[in-house]
């Protein structure tokens, strides 16, 4: 198949065949980066005017036909086929299609290993302020129900056992904190990636005047990377953001799996409206949480990706290597797997109902105040593991007798204690032990409503990079 001469060709006596062309071509998935490419280029261009390494005047014309450029490809008027390799070459060689040979003053000082690092700092960072605003997004919504079923209960599950009484509004103000850790997260990246790499110039550096600094100030970089070689080599930035992508993929599928097991007959704690569920095509009574199933299964995709990232980049000698190139496929595939699995999240759960009174009968007939029990007898003095021996013994009591703490008498209780007095009987319901508590972050109704004020200031307050 013919195709145009590429412009590294010059040492070259014979064509690139157009197998090994197709085989190495990247624009396919490269050419989502077109804008961060032009934009680079623009900064780089108006650096090379400033430093009188070209004149004003070509500085003025290649920005120009780049920002016209930019506005074909938003057009779809720029070939960009396979045949044109990556989006580096193929916006260079429209430069120099428009400008003739002046456009090929754009690529002095600086290389193509250089603009893809760059490409992705940009990428990097308009994915970080995407994610952050979904963030905060699920947080509000997550806010919103916290306060919505403020007072109601649920029991509290370690291993999957009943373990104690909660506020349902704690379990989503728990996913409120884990969010604000991603979030913190996509902070810390952000701050890592947002410096400079172009002007690495291949590796070495370059004999040319340019002033990278410049550039870095142009383009909201907090600096540049010191050095050329780590500039154009690693991808530290990349393993660190879909690190944290897996993380909040980790938070949500998580939810997801609450909220498949609270939709289930089994829990009947929740609803999901049926327009975020789907049927069966052959069992007519079916109601199934696909999107929360969904949630859980795109968790693996990302997973995937974060190996992938590694793997690639594991014993990589420096610098710039073509396996690099791969890098972006589990870059974007993680953005938009994160950014869609946020998005939808917010919607599940603005259409998940909770069966307020789900538990309340049942909670009273249960275990999960046997810890309340213990601590009372500490209140008066016995020491803790003595407390939990006798409660416990009371517990195997009960189950053996087929009754619940709060049908015991208190003759029965004394039979295992002298310090149980009536007062036992009246802390026997679920509702009593969560207002007991006390401790700082615990599920007392202070303690959760102290969450509740903290997050509403903080998230009214969210600033986003
Ligand atoms: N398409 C390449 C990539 O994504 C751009 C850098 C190519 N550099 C090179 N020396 N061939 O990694």
């Amino acid at each position: 198949m013919p195709h145009a001469k590429p412009l590294w060709s010059g040492r070259f006596k014979e064509p690139l065949s157009a197998i090994a062309l197709k085989f190495s071509s990247s624009i396919d998935f490269d050419k989502k980066l077109y804008q961060e490419d032009i934009a680079g280029s623009i900064a780089h261009v108006e650096m090379l005017a400033a430093t009188k390494i070209i004149s004003a005047e070509e500085g003025r014309r290649i920005r120009k036909a780049l920002k016209e450029i930019a506005r074909e490809i938003d057009g779809g008027h720029v070939d960009l086929s396979w045949e044109k390799e990556d989006i580096h070459l193929a916006v260079e060689q429209r430069l120099i299609q428009k400008i003739g040979p002046l456009g090929g003053k754009l690529h002095t000082g600086r290389s193509r290993n250089d603009q893809i690092a760059l490409d992705e700092r940009l990428y990097l960072r308009a994915a970080v302020h995407e994610l952050q605003k979904l963030i905060a997004q699920l947080q509000r919504v997550l806010l919103y129900q916290a306060e919505k079923y403020f007072g109601t209960i649920m029991p509290g599950y370690t291993h999957m056992q009943r373990a104690q009484p909660v506020y349902l509004s704690h379990h989503f103000l728990a996913y409120i904190s884990m969010l604000e850790r991603d979030f913190e997260r996509l902070s810390d990246c952000r701050k890592r990636a947002n410096k400079l790499p172009l002007g690495a110039a291949a590796l070495a550096g370059t004999s040319l005047p340019i002033d990278r600094q410049m550039v870095a100030r142009k383009m909201g970089f907090d600096g540049i990377v010191e050095n050329s070689m780590d500039a154009v080599s690693d991808r530290d930035y990349l393993i660190e953001f879909i690190a944290a992508c897996s993380t909040i993929m980790v938070h949500l599928s998580r939810f997801a799996e609450e909220l498949v097991l609270w939709t289930s007959q089994e829990f009947s704690f929740a609803t999901i409206d049926d327009a975020y569920s789907t049927g069966s095509s052959i069992m007519p009574q079916k109601k199934n949480p696909d999107m929360a199933e969904l949630v859980r299964g795109k968790t693996g995709r990302v997973f995937g990706s974060l190996t992938a990232i590694l793997t690639l980049m594991k014993g990589l000698p420096l610098a710039y290597n073509r396996d690099m190139q791969e890098d972006k496929i589990p870059f974007f595939d993680a953005v938009t797997t994160t950014r869609e699995c946020l998005f939808i999240f917010s919607h599940i759960l603005v259409h998940t109902h909770v069966n307020r009174n789900r538990f309340e009968e049942e909670l009273k007939h249960d275990f999960l105040i046997a810890t309340d029990v213990a601590e009372y007898l500490v209140q008066k003095g016995v020491p803790f593991r003595e407390a939990h021996s006798m409660t416990g013994k009371i517990v195997a009591y009960s189950v053996e007798h087929k009754k619940s703490l709060d049908q015991l008498t208190l003759k029965e209780f004394k039979h295992y204690s002298k310090y149980f007095d009536d007062d036992i009987l009246s802390m026997l319901d679920p509702y009593t032990s969560v207002e007991r508590k006390k401790s700082a972050g615990s599920t007392s109704p202070n303690e959760v409503k102290k969450q509740i004020v903290h997050w509403t200031r903080v998230l009214k307050n969210r600033k986003l990079q």
